[in-house]
């Protein structure tokens, strides 16, 4: 017999969700006020905000990486495939299928490009043969990683580094990236070439993503649904077409609007003037 959770929601299959989550630094700095979202199997989900608005926050909330900085999840839950993932360490995490990317591309910068890597495989029980096949399919999606393979990662260019900080969470076969702020100090076209492996992964490995950037125009392109984030609240969610075309969501964060585009002193000053709620 089905039970209720069978009977309900059978295409889109909810991988994570996070339910009305409430995050404290220090014990006193309320930083997210009630963040619920949710990442379907298969999807891109992009986690779109200013600096500071708590992007990185919600990653690490997930991944469970708060505590070191003396922040705590104080309300609300997080489930991974139905199940609470709220005492999972990292590597439980990765075990489940789940791993983050974090912000700043952290290389191993005295290992060279392949080691690093291999780093990822760490948890991996299934042998050499089967790890060498992925180091082959992390070089069939990162071309420049494979001519850069036996370089020093600390020498490799910034791009370099985000795909290497990229290929090695692949490395451990993750179901789920949390991925933050690929974009960030990137030249536009490699921000294109690492947005279109991002598509090209989720498409035909099936991996699903939670994208936190502050670049919302790429985002938005690639992504299937986004959040927006405001100061630790999300302020509006849709389907990424929908965002796209809203008006709010243009003039604020494409700096464009029906009159055109507009520059960025005009955009600052509306910005100055904006409320949501
Ligand atoms: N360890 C910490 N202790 C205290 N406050 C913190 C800590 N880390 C982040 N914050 C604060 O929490 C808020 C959200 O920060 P967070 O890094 O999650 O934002 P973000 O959306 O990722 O921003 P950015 O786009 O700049 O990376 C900010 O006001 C920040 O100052
Ligand atoms: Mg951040």
């Amino acid at each position: 017999m089905l039970d209720a959770a069978q009977t309900t929601d059978v295409q889109a299959e909810t991988l994570l969700e996070v339910n009305n989550i409430e995050v404290i630094y220090n014990h006193v700095i309320l930083v997210l006020k009630g963040v619920s979202l949710t990442v379907p199997k298969g999807g891109i989900t992009a986690l779109l905000g200013g600096n500071g608005a708590g992007k990185t926050t919600t990653l690490k909330a997930v991944s469970n990486l708060l505590h070191s900085e003396r922040g705590e999840v104080t309300k609300g839950s997080i489930r991974y495939r139905g199940e609470s993932i709220h005492a999972s360490d990292p590597a439980d995490l990765v075990e489940k299928g789940v791993i983050q990317v974090m912000e700043g591309r952290h290389c191993f910068e005295h290992l060279t490009v392949e080691e690093n890597l291999l780093t990822g495989a760490y948890t991996r029980k299934d042998g050499n043969a089967a790890i060498q096949q992925d180091l082959d399919l992390v070089y069939n999606y990162f071309p420049r990683l494979k001519e850069r393979r036996r370089s020093q990662a600390g020498y490799t260019s910034g791009g370099e580094q985000q795909m290497v900080a990229m290929g090695r969470a692949l490395m451990s076969r993750p179901e789920t990236i949390l991925l933050d702020e690929p974009s960030m100090g990137l030249a536009p076209q490699l921000v294109e070439e690492i947005f279109g492996i991002v598509k090209d992964l989720n498409e035909k490995e099936g991996v699903s993503f939670l994208l936190a950037e502050q670049n919302t125009n790429v985002a938005l392109r690639f992504a299937h649904y986004g959040y927006i984030l405001e100061s630790g609240r999300v302020v509006m969610d849709g389907p990424a077409a929908e965002l796209r075309e809203n008006p709010d969501v243009k003039e604020f964060y494409l700096g464009m609007s029906d009159e055109g585009r507009k520059s960025f002193r005009d955009v600052r000053s509306y910005r100055r003037r904006k409320r949501w709620l």
